[in-house]
């Protein structure tokens, strides 16, 4: 690409944004809408802290996108410093921080104590907040079910039994609760706060609220905020995928050289997020999974429509050859109807003629180009 052309994009971009940042995932609004009663309900129960008092502990529960991580951070650093107060507290992201040394580290680093990032133990590191704590404070344990998924609960109970430390604990997922060991749940005396999810109107107005500052004058078409609310519908009223989706149709704008922001440019971000989803996704299933798709997506290659049948055949042909792991009929009957409830595939049964049962037949329900390069990652 040369210089005159990105000069050009330079120009477009100029023509569309007004300020790109607020449009970062991470951007905290200066007043978030619908949120008030769930702000005050974190207030009531944090408010001891605000006294230097420990508070009971507290889990935020609601979809993704519904709020709780900008919630949580609007709470601590824009409210707590208008009321003239101060709390010391740690904000732990546990989907970077999925071992019980790595949180701690972490609430160490916040608290300004040097701790090393290998080469102590895990009992090292609990000593250390130990005798490093010397009055409250708020440890807020963000995406917690994934730490509890990794690595057991030990680190919810340890920090329980601290007297110290008050949790706040945020998960997309609920049930997250019954993976709690019955000691853990006992010590852990909590207060849970649900986020509901937001409905199109809502979302079309947290995307105004943004979209004002974000975009310049008259840039938007009309059809693209009500589109966009109604995409992010699909995912339960995500706002996260309302906010992502906007600003990509506002890129695609720009790389077009267009002056405003059109349906189809929507249309076309859409197209690019659902990819990438079902990228993430592939790349988040176990191996087992993704061996079965791998041996589906050499089948697709060949042919439009496989069956159940033909997936055993064709992994029982290529297992000992590729090292996959021996999986019986049901597990990849079952394999595959979970990627059929991903939206990978679409399964249908059908009858095999008379007197012959029936049988299942699968489509792919995403290009083969995104499950190629979805599964290449596996295999490389
Ligand atoms: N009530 C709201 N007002 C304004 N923006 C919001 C609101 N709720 C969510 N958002 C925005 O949507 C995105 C996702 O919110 P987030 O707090 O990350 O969701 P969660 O943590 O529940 O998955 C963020 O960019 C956030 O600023
Ligand atoms: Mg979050």
């Amino acid at each position: 690409m040369d210089i005159e052309e990105l000069i050009k994009i330079e120009k477009a971009k100029k023509k569309i944004f007004k300020d790109e940042s607020v449009l970062d995932i991470n951007y905290v609004p200066e007043k978030p809408l619908f949120r008030e009663n769930e702000l005050k309900l974190i207030y009531l129960e944090l408010s001891p802290l605000l006294d230097g008092i420990r508070a009971t502990n507290l889990f935020i529960y609601g979809v993704t996108g519904s709020g709780k991580t900008m919630i949580m951070k609007y709470f601590l650093e824009k409210v707590v410093p208008q009321l003239g107060k101060e709390i010391n507290y740690s904000y732990v992201n546990c989907r970077e921080m999925k071992t019980e040394y790595k949180v701690i580290r972490s609430v160490l680093l916040d608290l300004n104590v040097p701790f090393p990032k290998t080469g102590l133990s895990t009992s090292d590191a609990y000593e250390k907040l130990k005798k490093a704590l010397k009055s409250p404070v708020l440890v807020v344990l963000d995406e917690v079910d994934i730490l509890v998924k990794n690595a057991g609960d030990d680190l919810l109970y340890n920090f329980s039994r601290n007297d110290k430390v008050t949790i706040v604990g945020i998960s997309n997922d609920p049930t997250f609760i019954d993976l709690l060991d019955a000691r853990t749940l006992s010590s852990l005396k909590r207060k849970e706060i649900v986020f509901r999810p937001y409905n199109a109107i809502q979302l079309q107005e947290i995307l105004r609220q943004r979209a004002v500052l974000a975009f310049n004058e008259g840039v938007l078409d009309d059809d693209v905020i009500p589109l966009c609310a109604a995409f992010a519908m699909n995912y339960y009223g995500d706002a996260r995928k309302a906010v992502e989706l906007l600003h990509l149709s506002g890129k695609i704008a720009v790389m077009e050289g267009s002056d405003i922001v059109s349906a189809d440019h929507v249309k076309k971000a859409m197209k690019e997020l659902e990819r990438s989803s079902i990228l993430d996704l592939i790349r988040s299933l176990p191996n087992t999974q993704k061996c079965v798709l791998y041996v589906l997506l050499k089948l697709f290659e060949r042919q439009k429509i496989v069956t159940l049948n033909d997936v055993v055949k064709a992994y029982e042909l290529v297992k000992d050859k590729l090292g996959f792991p021996d999986v019986s009929y049901k597990t990849i009957s079952r394999i595959l109807n979970e990627l059929e409830t991903y939206g990978i595939l679409s399964g249908r049964v059908v009858g095999r003629g008379r007197g012959k049962g029936v049988s299942k037949t699968i489509a792919l329900k995403v290009s083969l180009d995104t499950l190629k390069r979805g599964c290449e990652d596996f295999l490389t």
